[in-house]
């Protein structure tokens, strides 16, 4: 049996939490990650029969029974992650029933998953049933555009819109959109069902004054879609205040997409 420490997704998770907590998006226990793993890869390092302790999801996840998924713990900091991750992440196995979770290592000292953990579940069916490659699930309080939830439009035409307008390639990078809720009650399931919804549709949406969620098939494609909404942002929010002289035209946002062969919401434009 390899040791865990060293499974490459365990690496990913330290990297990717250290990152987030290092752009200033992820303060206290702010944020949360799932990811979706190979079964194959992770009895590598774990033993299939040996469950820790079994964790009560409250809601019904039985299309998801057998999925191993390695989460960040409940009230925990994404600071600490990489200094302690068999505190700070678990992994965890959905049961047969779907009502709940077998712990095969992690949240030591009793931890749990993290309170997010409906709408990570429900955007994982969601984006599941578009996209079968999507593996990762992120939540996260990035600075700018939780500033820009203050001074926006919640909508997701013109909120897609301005962000669009505010970098040549955000077109390109989520030429879907980002689908927008307003300010929900978070932590609960009406949350995480909004949240699957707009997943449906959109692999970026907003938490109206809270966050974001973001998904992928991978770590870099999750982070670099935050990333991107982030920057476009903190441009947004660098120039809102002052007269607009330039401005990247619908004409123009249309020509970037078409030249990079993106499917995009033609109905986000104003042409
Ligand atoms: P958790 O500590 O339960 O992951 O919650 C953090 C958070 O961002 C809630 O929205
Ligand atoms: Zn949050």
């Amino acid at each position: 049996m390899k040791n865990i420490l060293d499974a490459p997704f365990i690496r990913e998770m330290k990297e990717t939490t250290a990152n987030m907590y290092r752009l200033g998006w992820d303060e206290r226990n702010g944020g949360n990650i799932s990811y979706l793993l190979d079964s194959d890869e992770v009895y590598e390092y774990l033993d299939a029969n040996n469950v820790l302790r079994t964790i009560p999801l409250g809601f019904d996840a039985k299309s998801m029974a057998g999925k191993i998924f390695v989460v960040t713990g409940r009230g925990k900091y994404f600071k600490n992650v990489a200094g302690n991750p068999e505190e700070n992440l678990g992994i965890i196995r959905i049961t047969g029933d779907g009502t709940a979770a077998d712990l095969l290592w992690g949240y030591a000292g009793g931890g749990v998953f993290t309170s997010e953990f409906p709408a990570h579940l429900m955007s994982h069916m969601a984006r599941l049933s578009v996209d079968p490659e999507n593996r990762v699930v992120m939540h996260t309080h990035p600075t700018y555009t939780l500033a820009m939830n203050f001074v926006h439009e919640l909508d997701d035409k013109k909120f897609t819109h301005s962000l669009w307008e505010m970098c040549t390639e955000c077109i390109a990078v989520f030429p879907e959109g980002i689908g927008v809720l307003p300010w929900m009650l978070c932590g609960t399931n009406s949350i995480g069902e909004a949240t699957a919804e707009k997943m449906k549709d959109f692999r970026v949406v907003i938490w109206g004054m809270h966050g974001l969620y973001a998904a992928g098939k991978d770590m870099d494609e999750t982070f670099g879609l935050v990333e991107t909404v982030e920057k476009a942002a903190q441009i947004y929010m660098l120039t809102a205040h002052l007269p607009r002289v330039n401005t990247i035209k619908d004409e123009e946002m249309m020509e970037l997409a078409e030249y990079f062969g993106v499917n995009y919401r033609k109905d986000f434009l104003n042409l």
